[in-house]
Protein backbone atom coordinates (compact mmCIF):
# COMPACT_ATOMS: atom_id res chain seq x y z
CA UNK A 1 0.00 0.00 0.00
CA UNK A 2 1.31 3.34 -0.69
CA UNK A 3 0.10 7.38 -0.03
CA UNK A 4 1.13 10.39 -1.88
CA UNK A 5 1.73 13.19 0.52
CA UNK A 6 2.46 17.21 -1.72
CA UNK A 7 4.52 19.31 0.30
CA UNK A 8 6.02 17.28 2.59
CA UNK A 9 8.94 18.99 2.69
CA UNK A 10 7.36 21.81 4.57
CA UNK A 11 6.43 22.99 8.10
CA UNK A 12 3.18 20.05 8.55
CA UNK A 13 4.35 17.75 6.08
CA UNK A 14 6.99 16.93 6.95
CA UNK A 15 6.20 16.25 10.38
CA UNK A 16 3.63 13.91 9.16
CA UNK A 17 5.75 11.65 7.31
CA UNK A 18 8.38 11.74 9.41
CA UNK A 19 5.38 10.62 12.42
CA UNK A 20 3.89 8.91 9.59
CA UNK A 21 7.05 6.47 8.67
CA UNK A 22 7.81 5.50 11.85
CA UNK A 23 4.60 5.05 12.74
CA UNK A 24 2.97 3.05 9.96
CA UNK A 25 4.45 0.48 7.94
CA UNK A 26 3.26 1.91 4.39
CA UNK A 27 5.07 3.62 1.49
CA UNK A 28 4.89 7.41 1.19
CA UNK A 29 5.94 9.23 -1.74
CA UNK A 30 7.01 12.83 -0.78
CA UNK A 31 6.35 15.20 -3.73
CA UNK A 32 7.63 18.81 -2.95
CA UNK A 33 8.43 21.51 -5.65
CA UNK A 34 11.09 22.85 -2.38
CA UNK A 35 10.12 26.45 -2.91
CA UNK A 36 11.53 29.25 -0.51
CA UNK A 37 9.53 27.17 2.24
CA UNK A 38 10.25 23.85 1.63
CA UNK A 39 13.62 22.05 2.65
CA UNK A 40 14.98 18.59 2.50
CA UNK A 41 16.54 18.91 6.26
CA UNK A 42 13.00 19.09 7.52
CA UNK A 43 12.34 15.32 6.78
CA UNK A 44 16.25 14.30 7.31
CA UNK A 45 15.40 12.21 10.45
CA UNK A 46 13.83 9.98 8.42
CA UNK A 47 15.44 10.41 4.55
CA UNK A 48 17.02 6.84 4.81
CA UNK A 49 13.76 5.21 5.82
CA UNK A 50 12.55 2.17 3.48
CA UNK A 51 9.04 3.61 3.37
CA UNK A 52 9.96 6.83 2.19
CA UNK A 53 10.50 8.04 -1.69
CA UNK A 54 10.97 11.89 -2.16
CA UNK A 55 10.14 13.13 -5.45
CA UNK A 56 10.75 16.87 -6.32
CA UNK A 57 8.30 18.24 -8.63
CA UNK A 58 5.22 20.32 -8.76
CA UNK A 59 1.84 20.17 -8.27
CA UNK A 60 0.76 21.90 -11.41
CA UNK A 61 2.66 19.79 -13.56
CA UNK A 62 -0.09 17.29 -15.03
CA UNK A 63 2.04 14.69 -16.83
CA UNK A 64 4.43 15.08 -13.74
CA UNK A 65 1.90 14.25 -11.41
CA UNK A 66 0.30 11.95 -13.47
CA UNK A 67 3.58 9.86 -13.65
CA UNK A 68 3.44 9.56 -9.61
CA UNK A 69 -0.05 8.00 -9.65
CA UNK A 70 0.69 5.65 -12.37
CA UNK A 71 4.26 4.38 -10.92
CA UNK A 72 3.01 3.87 -7.34
CA UNK A 73 -0.87 3.12 -7.27
CA UNK A 74 -1.36 5.10 -4.16
CA UNK A 75 -4.58 4.44 -2.06
CA UNK A 76 -4.75 7.79 -1.56
CA UNK A 77 -3.02 11.32 -1.96
CA UNK A 78 -2.94 14.29 0.90
CA UNK A 79 -2.49 17.59 -0.05
CA UNK A 80 -0.43 19.48 1.80
CA UNK A 81 1.34 21.71 -0.66
CA UNK A 82 0.47 25.48 -0.99
CA UNK A 83 1.67 29.06 -0.54
CA UNK A 84 1.16 29.72 2.99
CA UNK A 85 1.80 33.16 4.48
CA UNK A 86 -0.84 35.63 4.29
CA UNK A 87 1.45 38.61 4.51
CA UNK A 88 3.13 37.16 1.00
CA UNK A 89 -0.53 36.74 -0.07
CA UNK A 90 -0.86 40.15 0.36
CA UNK A 91 2.28 41.49 -1.72
CA UNK A 92 2.34 39.26 -4.30
CA UNK A 93 -1.15 36.47 -4.31
CA UNK A 94 -0.18 35.78 -8.02
CA UNK A 95 1.44 31.85 -6.47
CA UNK A 96 -1.13 31.79 -4.03
CA UNK A 97 -3.74 31.51 -6.85
CA UNK A 98 -1.29 29.24 -9.11
CA UNK A 99 -0.52 27.09 -6.61
CA UNK A 100 -3.58 27.00 -4.43
CA UNK A 101 -6.41 27.20 -6.91
CA UNK A 102 -4.64 25.23 -10.19
CA UNK A 103 -2.43 23.29 -8.41
CA UNK A 104 -5.54 21.73 -6.39
CA UNK A 105 -7.48 21.26 -10.13
CA UNK A 106 -4.50 19.66 -11.71
CA UNK A 107 -4.22 17.69 -8.18
CA UNK A 108 -8.25 16.88 -8.88
CA UNK A 109 -8.26 16.26 -12.47
CA UNK A 110 -5.22 13.33 -12.25
CA UNK A 111 -6.62 11.94 -8.91
CA UNK A 112 -9.94 10.93 -10.92
CA UNK A 113 -8.72 9.81 -13.80
CA UNK A 114 -6.25 7.32 -12.10
CA UNK A 115 -9.33 6.81 -9.85
CA UNK A 116 -11.58 6.30 -13.04
CA UNK A 117 -9.56 3.78 -13.90
CA UNK A 118 -9.52 1.11 -10.74
CA UNK A 119 -11.42 -1.49 -9.55
CA UNK A 120 -14.52 -0.85 -8.26
CA UNK A 121 -13.38 -1.94 -4.43
CA UNK A 122 -9.73 0.40 -5.23
CA UNK A 123 -12.12 2.97 -6.16
CA UNK A 124 -14.23 3.16 -2.48
CA UNK A 125 -11.53 2.97 -0.49
CA UNK A 126 -9.16 5.95 -2.44
CA UNK A 127 -9.10 9.11 -0.58
CA UNK A 128 -8.18 12.25 -1.94
CA UNK A 129 -7.82 14.30 1.12
CA UNK A 130 -6.87 18.31 1.26
CA UNK A 131 -5.56 19.64 3.76
CA UNK A 132 -7.42 23.49 4.31
CA UNK A 133 -7.76 26.07 7.04
CA UNK A 134 -10.03 27.87 9.38
CA UNK A 135 -9.50 31.06 7.90
CA UNK A 136 -11.88 30.02 5.04
CA UNK A 137 -14.59 30.85 7.27
CA UNK A 138 -12.85 34.26 8.03
CA UNK A 139 -12.89 36.05 11.24
CA UNK A 140 -14.95 36.08 14.62
CA UNK A 141 -15.76 38.88 17.29
CA UNK A 142 -15.23 38.13 20.83
CA UNK A 143 -17.84 35.76 22.62
CA UNK A 144 -19.24 34.52 19.02
CA UNK A 145 -19.41 30.87 19.06
CA UNK A 146 -16.31 28.70 17.50
CA UNK A 147 -16.23 27.64 13.73
CA UNK A 148 -18.20 24.55 13.08
CA UNK A 149 -18.44 22.96 9.79
CA UNK A 150 -21.24 24.51 8.89
CA UNK A 151 -19.87 27.94 9.23
CA UNK A 152 -20.16 30.19 5.71
CA UNK A 153 -17.12 30.73 3.68
CA UNK A 154 -16.40 34.32 4.61
CA UNK A 155 -12.28 34.96 3.82
CA UNK A 156 -10.81 38.02 4.06
CA UNK A 157 -7.00 37.38 2.84
CA UNK A 158 -6.23 36.51 -0.72
CA UNK A 159 -4.65 33.28 0.95
CA UNK A 160 -7.53 32.05 2.71
CA UNK A 161 -9.73 33.09 -0.74
CA UNK A 162 -7.55 30.67 -2.69
CA UNK A 163 -7.76 28.06 0.20
CA UNK A 164 -11.67 28.49 0.19
CA UNK A 165 -11.43 27.93 -3.80
CA UNK A 166 -9.22 25.12 -3.83
CA UNK A 167 -11.82 23.43 -1.08
CA UNK A 168 -15.05 24.65 -3.53
CA UNK A 169 -13.32 22.59 -5.91
CA UNK A 170 -12.80 19.46 -4.19
CA UNK A 171 -16.73 19.78 -3.01
CA UNK A 172 -17.47 19.67 -6.77
CA UNK A 173 -15.10 16.87 -7.90
CA UNK A 174 -16.79 14.37 -4.95
CA UNK A 175 -20.55 15.93 -5.71
CA UNK A 176 -20.00 15.74 -9.42
CA UNK A 177 -17.66 13.02 -10.30
CA UNK A 178 -18.04 10.99 -6.94
CA UNK A 179 -14.66 11.70 -5.95
CA UNK A 180 -13.96 9.87 -2.68
CA UNK A 181 -12.48 13.42 -0.97
CA UNK A 182 -11.28 14.29 2.46
CA UNK A 183 -10.97 17.76 4.16
CA UNK A 184 -9.93 18.95 6.90
CA UNK A 185 -9.49 22.37 8.29
CA UNK A 186 -7.56 23.37 10.89
CA UNK A 187 -6.42 26.32 13.40
CA UNK A 188 -2.47 27.80 13.76
CA UNK A 189 -0.04 24.98 13.87
CA UNK A 190 3.19 25.33 15.93
CA UNK A 191 6.47 23.21 16.72
CA UNK A 192 9.26 21.91 15.07
CA UNK A 193 10.52 22.90 11.62
CA UNK A 194 8.40 25.91 11.38
CA UNK A 195 9.64 28.51 8.42
CA UNK A 196 10.62 31.70 10.25
CA UNK A 197 8.25 33.85 8.66
CA UNK A 198 5.31 32.93 10.88
CA UNK A 199 4.56 34.44 13.95
CA UNK A 200 6.14 32.15 16.57
CA UNK A 201 9.49 30.78 14.74
CA UNK A 202 9.93 35.02 13.68
CA UNK A 203 9.40 35.60 17.06
CA UNK A 204 12.02 33.06 18.96
CA UNK A 205 14.66 34.24 16.22
CA UNK A 206 14.69 37.97 16.20
CA UNK A 207 14.88 37.43 20.10
CA UNK A 208 17.59 35.72 20.05
CA UNK A 209 19.27 37.77 17.26
CA UNK A 210 18.33 40.93 19.58
CA UNK A 211 16.32 42.50 16.48
CA UNK A 212 12.97 43.97 17.49
CA UNK A 213 9.83 41.66 17.90
CA UNK A 214 7.13 42.73 15.28
CA UNK A 215 3.89 42.75 17.03
CA UNK A 216 0.67 44.04 14.52
CA UNK A 217 -2.03 46.41 15.54
CA UNK A 218 -2.59 46.13 18.82
CA UNK A 219 -1.69 42.78 19.41
CA UNK A 220 -5.12 41.35 20.89
CA UNK A 221 -6.28 39.54 17.62
CA UNK A 222 -6.79 35.58 18.80
CA UNK A 223 -5.81 32.91 17.39
CA UNK A 224 -6.35 29.39 18.68
CA UNK A 225 -2.98 27.01 18.53
CA UNK A 226 -2.62 23.81 17.71
CA UNK A 227 0.83 21.52 18.25
CA UNK A 228 1.87 20.12 14.88
CA UNK A 229 1.87 16.49 16.38
CA UNK A 230 -1.23 16.58 16.87
CA UNK A 231 -2.51 17.63 14.13
CA UNK A 232 -0.78 15.25 12.42
CA UNK A 233 -2.89 12.94 14.93
CA UNK A 234 -5.85 14.00 13.50
CA UNK A 235 -4.94 13.64 9.92
CA UNK A 236 -4.14 10.08 10.69
CA UNK A 237 -7.58 9.23 12.23
CA UNK A 238 -9.51 11.13 9.47
CA UNK A 239 -7.36 9.09 6.85
CA UNK A 240 -8.66 5.96 8.22
CA UNK A 241 -11.92 6.53 9.92
CA UNK A 242 -12.88 9.74 8.01
CA UNK A 243 -16.53 9.74 5.63
CA UNK A 244 -15.87 10.63 2.25
CA UNK A 245 -17.30 13.65 1.25
CA UNK A 246 -16.84 14.94 4.60
CA UNK A 247 -14.86 18.24 6.74
CA UNK A 248 -13.40 17.82 9.82
CA UNK A 249 -12.70 20.96 11.56
CA UNK A 250 -9.50 20.61 13.97
CA UNK A 251 -8.08 22.55 16.65
CA UNK A 252 -5.89 23.27 19.77
CA UNK A 253 -8.34 24.62 22.35
CA UNK A 254 -6.13 27.13 23.18
CA UNK A 255 -6.94 30.71 22.32
CA UNK A 256 -4.59 33.21 22.86
CA UNK A 257 -4.01 36.64 21.78
CA UNK A 258 -0.74 37.45 19.75
CA UNK A 259 0.52 39.52 22.77
CA UNK A 260 -0.03 36.48 24.85
CA UNK A 261 1.86 34.21 22.88
CA UNK A 262 5.39 36.65 22.44
CA UNK A 263 5.02 37.45 25.94
CA UNK A 264 4.81 33.85 26.94
CA UNK A 265 7.99 32.90 24.14
CA UNK A 266 10.04 35.98 25.76
CA UNK A 267 9.38 34.27 29.27
CA UNK A 268 10.64 31.05 28.41
CA UNK A 269 13.86 32.58 26.23
CA UNK A 270 15.14 34.66 29.63
CA UNK A 271 14.45 31.42 31.66
CA UNK A 272 16.49 29.06 29.30
CA UNK A 273 18.72 30.99 27.04
CA UNK A 274 19.20 34.94 28.95
CA UNK A 275 19.61 37.57 27.13
CA UNK A 276 23.62 38.64 27.57
CA UNK A 277 22.93 42.02 27.01
CA UNK A 278 20.86 41.78 30.43
CA UNK A 279 17.10 42.49 29.48
CA UNK A 280 14.23 40.50 29.21
CA UNK A 281 13.37 40.00 25.22
CA UNK A 282 9.91 41.61 25.80
CA UNK A 283 11.98 44.56 26.10
CA UNK A 284 12.60 44.09 21.91
CA UNK A 285 8.40 43.85 21.27
CA UNK A 286 7.73 46.08 19.12
CA UNK A 287 4.17 47.63 17.53
CA UNK A 288 4.00 48.00 13.92
CA UNK A 289 1.57 48.99 11.23
CA UNK A 290 -1.18 46.66 10.86
CA UNK A 291 -1.46 43.78 8.58
CA UNK A 292 -4.51 44.69 5.62
CA UNK A 293 -7.72 43.09 6.67
CA UNK A 294 -6.55 41.24 9.54
CA UNK A 295 -8.74 38.57 10.41
CA UNK A 296 -9.49 39.39 14.44
CA UNK A 297 -10.24 35.79 15.96
CA UNK A 298 -9.99 31.87 15.05
CA UNK A 299 -11.76 29.76 17.24
CA UNK A 300 -12.50 26.40 16.16
CA UNK A 301 -15.40 24.42 17.27
CA UNK A 302 -14.04 20.06 17.17
CA UNK A 303 -16.69 18.81 18.74
CA UNK A 304 -17.30 16.71 15.13
CA UNK A 305 -14.00 14.76 14.96
CA UNK A 306 -14.44 14.34 18.76
CA UNK A 307 -17.30 12.93 19.12
CA UNK A 308 -17.52 11.17 15.39
CA UNK A 309 -13.94 10.20 14.94
CA UNK A 310 -12.37 9.70 18.75
CA UNK A 311 -9.28 12.55 18.32
CA UNK A 312 -8.74 15.26 20.89
CA UNK A 313 -5.55 17.31 21.07
CA UNK A 314 -3.13 15.83 23.87
CA UNK A 315 -0.03 19.04 23.84
CA UNK A 316 -1.20 21.45 26.07
CA UNK A 317 0.18 25.13 25.14
CA UNK A 318 2.50 25.38 27.83
CA UNK A 319 4.36 22.48 27.10
CA UNK A 320 3.96 22.74 23.98
CA UNK A 321 5.58 26.27 23.37
CA UNK A 322 8.11 25.03 25.64
CA UNK A 323 9.26 21.86 23.69
CA UNK A 324 8.96 24.40 20.80
CA UNK A 325 11.23 26.63 21.90
CA UNK A 326 14.07 24.16 23.02
CA UNK A 327 13.51 22.71 19.70
CA UNK A 328 14.99 25.80 18.03
CA UNK A 329 17.52 26.15 20.47
CA UNK A 330 19.14 23.13 20.05
CA UNK A 331 18.45 23.21 16.07
CA UNK A 332 21.04 26.22 15.26
CA UNK A 333 22.15 24.33 12.27
CA UNK A 334 18.79 24.23 10.56
CA UNK A 335 18.33 27.31 11.57
CA UNK A 336 21.44 28.61 9.85
CA UNK A 337 20.98 27.54 7.14
CA UNK A 338 17.55 29.30 5.94
CA UNK A 339 19.59 32.23 6.61
CA UNK A 340 19.27 33.18 3.05
CA UNK A 341 19.97 36.01 1.29
CA UNK A 342 15.80 35.69 0.40
CA UNK A 343 14.77 35.43 3.71
CA UNK A 344 16.68 38.59 4.75
CA UNK A 345 15.03 40.32 1.76
CA UNK A 346 11.62 39.24 2.93
CA UNK A 347 12.18 41.12 6.17
CA UNK A 348 13.74 43.97 4.80
CA UNK A 349 11.27 44.65 2.68
CA UNK A 350 8.33 43.44 4.84
CA UNK A 351 9.21 45.09 8.38
CA UNK A 352 11.43 48.20 6.92
P1 LIG B 1 4.78 25.42 4.39
O1 LIG B 1 4.79 26.72 3.67
O2 LIG B 1 5.73 25.19 5.50
O3 LIG B 1 4.99 24.22 3.35
C1 LIG B 1 4.40 24.20 2.08
C2 LIG B 1 5.13 23.15 1.26
O4 LIG B 1 4.51 23.09 -0.03
C3 LIG B 1 6.61 23.50 1.01
O5 LIG B 1 7.42 22.38 1.26
C4 LIG B 1 6.65 23.88 -0.46
O6 LIG B 1 7.89 23.61 -1.09
C5 LIG B 1 5.53 23.02 -1.02
N1 LIG B 1 4.98 23.56 -2.28
C6 LIG B 1 4.58 24.83 -2.54
N2 LIG B 1 4.17 24.94 -3.81
C7 LIG B 1 4.28 23.71 -4.36
C8 LIG B 1 3.99 23.19 -5.65
N3 LIG B 1 3.51 23.96 -6.62
N4 LIG B 1 4.22 21.87 -5.86
C9 LIG B 1 4.73 21.06 -4.90
N5 LIG B 1 5.03 21.53 -3.67
C10 LIG B 1 4.82 22.83 -3.40
O7 LIG B 1 3.28 25.22 4.86
P2 LIG B 1 2.67 24.45 6.12
O8 LIG B 1 2.57 25.39 7.25
O9 LIG B 1 3.38 23.17 6.29
O10 LIG B 1 1.18 24.19 5.59
C11 LIG B 1 0.81 22.95 4.99
C12 LIG B 1 -0.66 22.99 4.64
O11 LIG B 1 -1.42 23.21 5.83
C13 LIG B 1 -1.03 24.11 3.67
O12 LIG B 1 -1.97 23.63 2.76
C14 LIG B 1 -1.66 25.17 4.56
O13 LIG B 1 -2.61 25.95 3.86
C15 LIG B 1 -2.30 24.33 5.64
N6 LIG B 1 -2.44 25.00 6.94
C16 LIG B 1 -1.33 25.44 7.62
C17 LIG B 1 -1.49 26.04 8.87
C18 LIG B 1 -0.31 26.50 9.68
O14 LIG B 1 -0.51 27.01 10.78
N7 LIG B 1 0.92 26.30 9.24
C19 LIG B 1 -2.77 26.21 9.41
C20 LIG B 1 -3.88 25.78 8.66
C21 LIG B 1 -3.69 25.15 7.44
P1 LIG C 1 0.95 34.02 11.15
O1 LIG C 1 1.93 33.18 11.90
O2 LIG C 1 1.41 34.74 9.92
O3 LIG C 1 -0.31 33.10 10.84
P2 LIG C 1 -1.79 33.51 10.28
O4 LIG C 1 -1.73 34.87 9.70
O5 LIG C 1 -2.00 32.47 9.24
O6 LIG C 1 -2.71 33.40 11.46
O7 LIG C 1 0.37 35.10 12.14
C1 LIG C 1 -0.24 34.74 13.38
C2 LIG C 1 -0.75 36.01 14.01
O8 LIG C 1 0.39 36.81 14.36
C3 LIG C 1 -1.59 36.87 13.08
O9 LIG C 1 -2.61 37.49 13.83
C4 LIG C 1 -0.61 37.90 12.56
C5 LIG C 1 0.33 38.10 13.74
N1 LIG C 1 1.72 38.46 13.38
C6 LIG C 1 2.33 39.56 14.00
O10 LIG C 1 1.72 40.24 14.84
N2 LIG C 1 3.61 39.87 13.65
C7 LIG C 1 4.29 39.16 12.71
O11 LIG C 1 5.47 39.53 12.39
C8 LIG C 1 3.67 38.03 12.10
C9 LIG C 1 4.40 37.21 11.07
C10 LIG C 1 2.38 37.71 12.47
Amino acid sequence: MTIIVTGGAGFIGSNFISDWVTKIDELVINIDLLTYSGNINNFSKVKNNKNLNFVEGDIKEKKFIQSVFNDYNPRAIINFAAETHVDKSISSPENFINTNILGVFNLLESSREYWGNLSENERGSFRFFHISTDEVYGDLKTGEPSFNEKNPYSPNSPYSASKASADHLVRAWNKTYGLPTLISKCSNNYGPYQYPEKLIPLCIINALQHKPIPIYGDGMQIRDWLYVEDHCAAIRKILDKGISGETYNIGGNNEKTNIQIVNKICEILDELKPSSKKYSYKELISYTKDRPGHDRRYSINTSKIENELGWIPRENFESGIRKTIEWYLENKVWLKELMSEEYSNWLESHYK
